[in-house]
């Protein structure tokens, strides 16, 4: 039954009269908003909120609304996404400060939620010359393809046992392995699972679920985050869970970082080779010699950088896979592209994506239609400024949406369709968007920073799911259910199937 609230009521009957108009300012239509609060008392009630934001948003190119005194301005046209991220990207390219980016920055400290400023130039810097540079992104890759045999084991150790795989739960493995072992050195944190099996242990599954609750809340329309006069009641609980969650998060990763520096800082300590990240973190140096990083900064940098890389991937493969499950035309195409440049006696590897573009096209028709977030990470205007005619005050959040541009009917014919042959006739076929018909890796200065690793580790997921195994629904299901999540974008149920080897040689694998 619809709960109605006065507040909320009086908005939508009388909207002329609370907002009569906004100064002759010329700000993006929008809904009602009251003196103060703005449609805060709107999405008060609503979970999940990102919902209601969408559903005033659909079907405009631009809106404005206003929470708190914070102009959220959602986009859902690519030529306007693109007047503000590539036009005016040096004006938008701020965060906002929220109550769970500080958590899980220590205080914006890292490169992703950093306001625009020195702390953001510093680790970008770190980020752009010591992380993501060519040497790095070889040893990347060889990882990448490590992790995906430990992948076909872990199918193989399914199959065998005639069990049905949750693929969730493997892609997850998966990423969270990748990166534990790019900045660690080691992908478990404790001794495996109980069984003895393949899979992850508990600690890495609470590792990874720790991760993924911090993603869902950074940017959730918390309620203080528009009205920080209101934080210290904690209305919407999110700082309870925020804090415990980061507890959990953290109590993996500070053991490991403080004995490596206490390694690092010990005079008979000679490590002249950096192994893995958290060795580059530590080593790094500034102009007078000492150390660039200080402790804090390199535990909120690690933080972030498994948070960036363990949601995409994983997301983005398990919607193909079911996507794919429920239209077998598009299965049997990508498998004989597959066929075709890799045939029957070895594994994919990454020296054939450049030869798969029906696969590629597969994971960017995914990352299209079932983004990750509503929303693009927000960027704050520094100033006031004009954009498409339209005045947008400083301090305001510009979401473009991810759901309103990837599904927009005006830019995407039959937008509902998972139809990887609309991209064919791309001149580069991959996850790359830089005119922001949809958003991948978005653009501009806050561009996302790891595309390189983010897309060799879709590429290599989809191409070995579906290369090494035959895959198939459990008996009597199917089918595969394509319901989002309500409170989120992720598939309602975990996909689950059953695998079974396609290629000969991998029985003795
Ligand atoms: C398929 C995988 C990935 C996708 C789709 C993706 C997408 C994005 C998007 C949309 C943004 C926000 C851009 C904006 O604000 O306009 C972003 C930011 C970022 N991403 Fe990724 N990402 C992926 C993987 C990765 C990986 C593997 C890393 C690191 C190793 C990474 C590091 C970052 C960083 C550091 C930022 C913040 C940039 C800044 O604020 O300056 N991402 N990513």
């Amino acid at each position: 039954m619809a709960v109605t609230y006065p507040l909320a009521t009086a908005l939508s009957i009388f909207p002329g009269v609370l907002l009569p108009e906004r100064g002759g300012l010329h700000l993006p239509p929008g809904p009602a908003a009251l003196p103060i609060v703005g449609s805060l008392p709107m999405i008060f009630w609503k979970k999940p909120r990102f919902r209601w934001v969408l559903q005033k948003a659909k079907g405009k190119d631009i809106t404005c609304i206003l929470l708190g005194n914070v102009h959220a301005i959602i986009v859902n046209s690519p030529e306007l996404a693109c007047e503000f991220l590539k036009k005016n990207d040096s004006i938008f390219a701020s965060r906002p400060i929220t109550m769970a980016t500080e958590y899980s920055s220590r205080g914006f400290l890292s490169i992703s939620v950093a306001p625009w400023g020195d702390q953001w130039k510093k680790m970008c810097r770190v980020i752009a010359s010591e992380v993501i540079n060519h040497k790095r992104l070889q040893r990347m890759a060889k990882v990448v393809g490590e992790e995906a045999d430990n992948l076909i084991q872990y199918f193989q150790y399914y199959s065998e046992a005639r069990q049905v795989i949750d693929l969730r739960k493997a892609l997850r493995y998966y990423s969270g392995n990748i990166i534990r072992k790019i900045i660690f050195g080691c992908r478990h944190f404790g001794k495996g699972p109980k069984d003895g099996g393949p899979g992850p242990g508990p600690e890495e599954i609470e590792h990874i679920d720790a991760a993924f609750t911090v993603l869902s809340l950074a940017f959730s329309f918390c309620v203080s985050d528009f009205m920080p006069s209101l934080r210290i009641f904690d209305i919407d609980g999110h700082e309870r869970i925020m804090k415990k969650t980061m507890k959990v998060f953290n109590k993996y990763h500070d053991p490991i970082i403080e004995e490596r520096m206490r390694r690092w800082r010990r005079s008979d300590y000679v490590d002249d080779e950096p192994e893995d990240i958290l060795d580059v973190f530590i080593s790094l140096k500034d102009n007078e010699g000492k150390p660039l990083l200080t402790v804090e900064e390199i535990k909120a940098q690690v933080g972030e950088l498994i948070l960036a890389t363990v949601d995409n991937p994983s997301n983005t493969v398990e919607w193909a896979m079911a996507e794919i499950l429920n239209q077998p035309d598009i299965l049997r195409k990508a498998i004989e592209e597959i066929d075709h440049v890799v045939g029957h006696d070895r594994l994919v590897e990454e020296y054939d994506f450049p030869n798969l573009p029906y696969l590629k096209a597969c994971g960017r028709e995914a990352l299209r239609l079932h983004p990750i977030a509503p929303f693009n990470v927000p960027h704050v205007s520094t100033i006031d400024t004009t954009v498409a005619g339209f005045f947008i005050p400083k301090g305001s959040q510009v979401l473009l949406s991810r759901v309103g541009l990837g599904r927009n009917p005006k830019v995407w014919e039959d937008p509902m369709r998972f139809n990887p042959d609309r991209h064919l006739n791309e001149k580069n076929v991959g996850l790359t968007e830089p005119d922001l018909r949809f958003i991948s890796f978005s653009t501009g200065r806050r561009g996302c920073k790891g595309a390189p690793l983010g897309m060799m580790m879709t590429y290599m997921l989809l191409a070995r799911i579906m290369h090494s195994f035959t895959w198939s629904l459990p008996v009597g299901e199917g089918p595969v259910n394509l319901s989002e999540e309500e409170r989120s974008l992720f598939m309602a149920k975990p996909l689950h199937a059953l695998a079974k080897p396609r290629l000969a040689f991998l029985k003795h694998f």
